[in-house]
């Protein structure tokens, strides 16, 4: 599952981020393809505690993969990423993700902060492939705008079909319509004002902090936009997520006890879930086996799985679409038995 790589460079991005380019060897280049829009699961022992983040992709599929990792306060792995040099080994998941931008050829891309990450693969591919691309990006001041040079390069070379529109929250522009934050209300002004054309897009991606999607999420329903014209991906949360507290059902069978196996490459493994467990994966680390898991937020997927027997509800999710949720896929970080067993396929396409 995880991979050995080596990283080629290490180039400080802003004062408070870096990009980390990998050398994928031949032998792992078709295992490490992707998508615009992808991400990758990065691993690492840090001060003696096993820490798994995911890095959405900034390069452009064919370029040398790389991710840009921004620190955060407190964050554990985004502080250790800034030490880290050419040379060092990291292990990685291959890419993932449904984010991902396939052949619109008119885009408007939103981001916050380091919700950049994703959209500038998906600007960069797009336009090299003839698509018009707007982007919207929204930061504090001029010096922690992400991949600053990429964007200005991408203006220089298409500047007939690229439009960039920096969003500043505490730096004054001299256009007032470009000062503020990316919110619902931005997007309507900006659209008002023709910066933005929502309605001739064929593709709208946004990428930032959970509040920032749903509040421009809203405006765009407000708006008449298709919902299926929308993707978006959280990569943070504002403060905790909230979680449901267990359903009296769940709280019953944890009780009782729940037999639980799983499925996974092939092979099947059980163990219990009972009362002191919150979810499926931390009954599976509690009693030493590992299952796939990232953000344990219900937001990357990772941990995605097929309820194959008994039933399961879950804490939170934010990533699975209601066809996956009938098709009776769930995420094992969010799951919780509702039944007195629980059998789990996680090779389930
Ligand atoms: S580990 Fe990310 S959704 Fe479960």
């Amino acid at each position: 599952m995880f991979h050995d790589l080596t990283l080629a460079d290490v180039r400080a991005e802003t004062p408070d981020s870096v990009v980390l380019t990998f050398d994928v060897p031949a032998d792992l280049s078709g295992a490490f393809s992707y998508q615009p829009g992808q991400y990758v699961t990065l691993r690492a022992d840090v001060d003696g505690t096993d820490q798994r983040r995911n890095y959405s992709i900034a390069s452009r599929p064919g370029a040398p993969l790389c991710v840009g990792v921004k620190r955060v306060e407190d964050g554990v792995f985004s502080s250790f990423a800034q030490s880290l040099k050419p040379g060092d080994t990291l292990a990685v998941m291959p890419p993932e993700g449904r984010f991902v931008c396939k052949n619109q050829t008119d885009l408007v891309l939103i981001a916050a902060g380091s919700g950049i990450t994703p959209l500038i693969s998906i600007a960069s591919d797009a336009l090299a492939r003839g698509a018009r691309v707007t982007l919207v990006y929204g930061n504090r001041q001029t010096e922690t705008i992400m991949f600053r040079d990429t964007l200005d390069a991408l203006k220089d070379q298409y500047l007939e079909r690229f439009t960039l529109i920096h969003i500043l929250s505490r730096e004054a522009q001299d256009v007032a319509l470009l000062n503020g934050r990316v919110n619902g209300e931005k997007i309507a002004a900006l659209a008002h004002a023709g910066a933005i054309d929502l309605q001739g897009s064929d593709g709208i991606f946004l990428c930032g902090p959970g509040g920032m999607i749903d509040d421009v999420v809203e405006e765009l329903k407000s708006q008449d936009v298709k919902p299926a014209l929308v993707h978006f991906e959280r990569f943070t949360m504002d403060g905790e997520a909230p979680r449901a507290p267990k359903s009296r059902a769940a709280e019953d069978a944890a009780a009782h006890g729940v037999a639980v196996s799983v499925y996974l490459d092939g092979t099947r493994r059980d163990f219990q879930f009972e009362a002191q467990d919150d979810t499926v994966i931390d009954a599976a680390e509690r009693q030493g086996l590992e299952l796939p898991f990232s953000c344990k937020g219900g937001m990357c997927c990772t941990c995605r799985c097929k309820v194959a027997e008994g039933s399961a509800e879950m804490a939170v999710n934010y990533s699975l679409e209601p066809w996956e949720l009938e098709a009776g896929f769930t995420l094992a970080c969010q799951a919780r038995p509702t039944s007195e067993n629980l059998v789990l396929d996680f090779d389930a396409a």
